[in-house]
């Protein structure tokens, strides 16, 4: 457990030096703050992500996966599909699981991702409107699991509540906070954040698991009588939250992990899901090694079914932690506020696929099903999202 007086032996200089105008109730929120801190872990993931970072291809024989493409299925098939994933949802076999807990920095919204909004419609109503009318359809109600993070757990919630949880039963949806972990300056140093407190950022969406795992909801769900994790992100506005087709799929295949890809364009910045010997992977674009962008043509859309008790039993497993790169506000030596690029360490979801024996893939059509909110301006845009969604008839 550190201390104040272990700072300057760890180079936390910067830190330190901050220590001498600081008042003694500062001073005590920052002891309080690095007593739950080992600095020899700090220093270590330091060293292994950013110092040594290397981008390398996961080790292994990298092929395709094998898919079936949704546009290429008969009728019939589609049909067939649509009544399996119907009737486990009926059956109160899924629940929907979103992970919200980002920061959004480049979309720099002030306020969580998912209450952005398009003509009054927020991101978190896209979802909720469809998991209402799914749950109408079938009879039944789906439990909703929603991730936050300390960045935005109260805000989160304070908006659910102004829009009364969207006619969602209240009982039926669950909040979860995931983890955080320190943030560094790119030369290793801790730093405060704009409350004079340890500056820490959410874990990554890789913190899910464990999460769920923390907080008991997989007891939860399997009490429910839950086999499927229907899992997506707060930003693709063009989300099929619980698609009875896509359901249907994961049933009949009864696969670990079943996963939804588009086509990648030339250069296109998502992840490409492959096979590296006989483990799928994804492999994030900001890691894609050179020359290899072009040569896989899943790209991952973050819309995933897990068998639950597969997650269950891999969550026991660490993660990696990654390097992500962001401009973060901070406290300066002279204790002014400034945003700078500030080092975070997240984990990945889509690490957790190795554990799995057994996938599942399809290939959707970008047009209908993939457009993300990421940039305030030009590529996966406000601007882009909203054209998406006129052209989809949803708004
Ligand atoms: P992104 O990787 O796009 O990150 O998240 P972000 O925080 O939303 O945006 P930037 O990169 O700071 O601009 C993909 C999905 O993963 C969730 C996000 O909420 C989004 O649904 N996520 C990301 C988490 O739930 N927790 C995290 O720590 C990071």
């Amino acid at each position: 457990m550190a201390t104040l007086q272990d700072l300057p032996n760890y180079n936390h200089h910067a830190l330190s030096e901050m220590l001498t105008m600081m008042s003694e109730e500062e001073k005590n929120k920052l002891t309080q703050d690095l007593s739950s801190l080992n600095l020899d872990e700090v220093a270590a993931l330091y060293e292994n992500v950013y110092v040594n970072r290397h981008v390398e291809a996961p080790a292994g024989q990298l092929t395709d996966v094998e898919t079936e493409v949704k546009s290429e299925m008969t009728e019939e098939r589609l049909s067939e599909l649509e009544t399996l994933g119907r009737q486990a949802i009926r059956e109160g076999r899924f629940a929907a699981l979103l992970m919200a807990g980002g920061q959004g920095t480049r979309l720099a919204h002030p306020g969580p991702k998912g209450t952005f909004s398009f003509d009054e419609i927020s991101l978190f109503e896209l979802q909720a409107k469809q998991l209402l009318k799914i749950s109408a359809e079938c009879n039944t109600t789906i439990p909703w699991f929603i991730m936050t993070s300390d960045i935005n757990h109260e805000e989160t919630l304070e908006f659910f509540k102004e829009h009364h949880f969207f006619n969602y039963h209240e009982e039926n949806i669950t909040f979860f906070k995931q983890p955080n972990i320190v943030a560094l300056s790119p030369d290793g140093q801790l730093l405060l954040n704009t409350k004079g407190e340890l500056l820490t950022s959410p874990n990554g969406n890789g913190g899910i698991f464990e999460a769920l795992a923390a907080t008991g909801l997989y007891q939860t769900m399997n009490k429910r009588g839950i086999d499927y994790i229907y899992l997506n992100n707060i930003d693709n506005v063009l989300v099929k939250v619980l698609d009875p087709v896509f359901c249907g799929l994961a049933v009949e295949s009864g696969a670990d992990v079943t996963t939804k890809t588009i086509r990648p364009l030339n250069g296109e910045s998502v992840g490409r899901v492959i096979m590296a010997d006989d483990k799928k992977q994804v492999m994030e674009y900001t890691e894609l090694p050179e020359g290899l962008e072009n040569q896989f043509t899943n790209g991952n859309i973050g819309i995933h079914i897990f068998r639950r008790d597969f997650l269950e039993e891999a969550s026991t497993q660490a993660l990696p932690y990654h390097l992500a790169v962001k401009n973060l506000e901070q406290l300066d030596e002279d204790f002014a506020v400034v945003k700078k690029e500030t080092l975070k360490f997240e984990k990945f979801y889509f690490d957790i696929f190795r554990y799995a024996e057994t996938f599942k893939t399809l290939q959707v059509d970008r047009e209908s099903e993939f457009s993300p909110l990421k940039n305030k301006e030009g590529k996966d845009s406000i601007e882009t999202a909203r054209q998406a969604l006129v052209d989809n008839h949803i708004i």
